[in-house]
């Protein structure tokens, strides 16, 4: 009898929790939007042609109409968090005291997944059916996006997402969908992967999280909190009960915030499409001087990495890790799949001397995106900084300025770089820049003091920037043509 009267309570608490989580509702369950604002938020956007409704929806992002996430603390202390207020996270404001988890759920979590509105449904992304993988491509191609000004949209690629979303002992119930009944159609996704994570002197089995993204038609009507949960769940299922995540928005409560920088490499074109952050206050010829690199690279025994490297690769990177606080451990499986290079996915080069030592890695992954609209340019190259490292004694600002000089040769048009690690070593010194854009790095349940960003060391993919075209005129492109 106890037992009954316990799974009715429990069955209970489910059903008040999974009405409060209809789409549209707040989260004390309040104020519900009829579920066809899910599919439908403005059944008249619906019947104008695609282009219109991008101009409706740019002029609407420009104007700011609807929330805007908080980007600084002191935005983020208005805010009421109200999803994120239920969560086992620090609060906003709070001083950590002690170190550990925030609540022990991984026995209880429940077995049935969250509901949905109506008309939806979730799907578990079986990644390995190509057109499934397809539709994930869409959906983040298409939708994978903050600024929706209708300048430049990621072109992430079938390979780039194998090699984020299934590194070794992936799961595929972290890959976690929600559908339109009616027609299919994928149209919020959020996904996790397994890592070890070492926080300060602990390390722990966390899911590390991966493309929230939602719909741009559904935004606004709360299907995040929905996601979150739903993963949340899922991830406890398999007894791990922390994750780490990083947003450009201010949640709470960031454990380190890193500055992006970024570096043109085809200075030109970046002008060209008026990429965010890229300045043509310098006189053309200067700014070309100023960014040349050299034709060739000047480190010895600098070189492709191969699979003969990778148990050197993974001692090298061992050795460095003691300085940082936040960091993701290394297996030979993991340094295999993250570092040995994909084609137009990751890069990796090391150091070796004659008697086989390895002495440096530095490793880039690329990121396209498409630009829209453009007379001349179709898209943009990024390349990010994944790893940069040299053994005591190795010249970490050389290494990283012959990587400038591989990737300018591989058709990169810019390179971005987080100032974690020891990046803060050459940043400056090889001409990054401040990108205006910042990546905190936050861990749910698990509570600990802040770092600064020279103490994080993460596997992290982050997401290319956002480029603004604007087409240059005609004076300018003569100038940069005589250049
Ligand atoms: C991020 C995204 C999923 C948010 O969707 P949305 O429709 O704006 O927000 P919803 O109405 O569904 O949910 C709002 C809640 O989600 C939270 N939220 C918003 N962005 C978030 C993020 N990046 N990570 C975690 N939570 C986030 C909000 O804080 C809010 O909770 P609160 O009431 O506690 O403040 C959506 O804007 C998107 O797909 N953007 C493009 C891809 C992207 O930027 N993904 C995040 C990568 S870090």
């Amino acid at each position: 009898n106890k037992l009954a009267a316990k799974k009715k309570k429990a069955k209970q608490r489910h059903e008040e929790e999974d009405a409060s989580l209809q789409i549209g509702a707040n989260d004390s369950g309040k104020e519900m939007l009829p579920l066809t604002a899910f599919a439908r938020p403005l059944p008249q956007l619906d019947s104008l042609p695609e282009s219109k409704q991008q101009e409706i929806q740019r002029a609407l992002h420009l104007f700011s109409f609807g929330q805007t996430m908080p980007r600084t603390l002191q935005q983020a202390a208005r805010r009421a968090y109200e999803f994120w207020h239920t969560q086992p996270v620090p609060k906003l404001g709070e001083t950590a005291m002690g170190r550990g988890q925030i609540t022990a759920g991984e026995a209880s979590a429940r077995e049935e997944p969250y509901s949905l509105p109506r008309g939806f449904s979730w799907d578990t992304l079986e990644l390995s059916r190509p057109s499934v993988m397809q539709e994930l491509r869409t959906l983040l191609n298409e939708n994978y996006t903050e600024d929706d000004d209708n300048t430049v949209a990621p072109d992430l690629s079938v390979d780039y997402l194998q090699w984020v979303l299934q590194p070794p002992n992936w799961l595929a119930q972290w890959h976690c969908g929600v559908r339109v009944e009616s027609n299919k159609k994928l149209v919020g996704f959020i996904a996790a992967v397994p890592a070890d994570v070492h926080v300060y002197d602990t390390v722990k089995r966390m899911a590390q999280i991966k493309f929230l993204c939602v719909h741009k038609k559904l935004r606004l009507k709360r299907m995040t909190p929905v996601l979150i949960r739903e993963l949340a769940r899922r991830v406890r299922r398999q007894g791990v009960g922390q994750a780490a995540y990083t947003a450009s928005v201010v949640l709470p409560t960031p454990l380190s915030s890193c500055r992006l920088h970024h570096r043109p490499l085809n200075l030109r074109k970046l002008l060209e499409v008026q990429y965010p952050g890229i300045r043509g206050d310098m006189p053309p010829q200067r700014a070309l001087k100023f960014y040349r690199l050299p034709e060739n690279t000047k480190t010895a025994g600098l070189r492709p990495m191969t699979k003969d490297h990778i148990e050197r690769v993974r001692r090298l990177l061992q050795a460095n890790l003691s300085k940082f606080h936040l960091k993701a451990g290394w297996s030979r499986e993991e340094v295999a799949h993250w570092l040995l290079p994909r084609e137009d996915v990751i890069d990796t080069y090391v150091v070796e001397a004659d008697d086989g030592a390895l002495t440096g890695v530095v490793s880039f992954y690329g990121i396209s995106s498409k630009v829209l609209n453009h007379r001349l340019h179709g898209s943009v190259r990024a390349a990010h900084l994944f790893y940069a490292t040299s053994a005591a004694g190795g010249d970490l600002v050389q290494l990283a300025e012959d990587a400038l000089v591989l990737l300018k040769s591989k058709g990169f048009d810019i390179v971005i770089a987080a100032d974690v690690m020891d990046n803060n070593r050459f940043l400056e010194q090889l001409k990054f820049s401040f990108s205006g854009k910042w990546l905190h790095y936050y861990l749910y349940n698990w509570r600990c003091p802040t770092l600064s960003s020279d103490k994080v060391c993460c596997k992290e993919n982050k997401r290319s920037e956002n480029g603004r075209r604007v087409s240059r005129d005609a004076k300018t492109r003569k100038k940069m043509d005589e250049c």
